[in-house]
């Protein structure tokens, strides 16, 4: 039987040809997909990721609440355009205590995954109150309410507690702390050093420039930690894995 034969042969007999297809597929999925089982770990380990300060959670909220993520994707891609306007294209790593991660696909606005820093603060008060009066051809909308929502901090060690069921390693300490340190993160009137010292990098300011602690507030803490993280002079990635 030539090789023709053999395949008109299969062809003909629908279980055969069924069987052998599965087999074919299987093959295939197993050799995908059973590496995955004995990796160490998928998520190559970066210096300077932490969970997010009672702040910033809270303006995360704020975030995906007003569905930011709409109009603004948090994801730098390995091309050579993205990593020459935003910065350093993202790793894994910095979306690794998001729940839900933030990469979105759909850029009506610029990425914001390295945003931290690139404006001061009355910048942001002035662009998410009335972003005409700084873009004049933004068709982001105003957020200037934002200003007047002061938030109640008592409910934040909830949100802690909540993102620690699902994985993020919030402390003992940071929980039961979580209230004061969503305070002092921007009314530093007394002792901020362990709030800094649970969460290295944190910005101490009052962010709005009002009294209270407002969502404009968390928002503006939340978009000035963004991408700021990881130091990425020292970093190189680990291809060696
Ligand atoms: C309808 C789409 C839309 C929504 C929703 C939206 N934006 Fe924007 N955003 C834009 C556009 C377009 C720009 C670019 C023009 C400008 O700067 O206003 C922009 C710009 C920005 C910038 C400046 C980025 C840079 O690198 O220059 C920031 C920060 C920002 N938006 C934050 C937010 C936040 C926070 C929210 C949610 C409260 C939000 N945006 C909601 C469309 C949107």
């Amino acid at each position: 039987m030539g090789i023709l034969d053999k395949h008109k042969f299969l062809e003909r007999n629908a279980t055969l040809l069924l069987v052998c297809s599965f087999a074919v597929v299987s093959i295939g999925g197993i050799v995908e997909i059973a590496p995955l089982f004995y990796l160490q770990n998928t998520i190559e380990k970066v210096e300077g990721m932490r969970p997010y300060s009672p702040l910033e959670l809270a303006g995360r909220d704020v975030y995906i609440r007003e569905g930011c993520y709409v109009c603004h994707s948090q994801m730098i891609r390995p091309m050579r355009d993205e990593v020459e306007r935003y910065g350093h294209y993202s790793l894994a790593a910095e979306s690794m205590y998001d729940h839900p991660f933030q990469w979105g696909s759909k850029r009506t606005g610029p990425d914001l995954a390295r945003v931290g820093g690139r404006y001061s603060d009355e910048w942001h008060v002035d662009h998410l109150s009335d972003p005409q009066s700084v873009v004049p051809e933004s068709v982001m909308p105003k957020y200037a309410f934002l200003a007047d929502v002061q938030i109640d901090g008592r409910y934040i060690q909830d949100s802690l507690k909540t993102h620690r069921i699902v994985g993020v390693p919030y402390t003992d300490a940071m929980i039961e702390n979580a209230e004061a340190d969503f305070t002092v993160q921007v009314q530093p009137f007394g002792n901020w050093d362990d709030m800094v010292a649970r969460y290295p990098k944190a910005q101490v300011r009052n962010f709005d420039g009002r009294p209270g602690i407002s969502e404009m507030d968390a928002l503006i803490a939340y978009l000035q930690m963004l991408g700021t993280l990881v130091d990425f002079s020292t970093f190189t990635p680990d291809a060696s894995r």
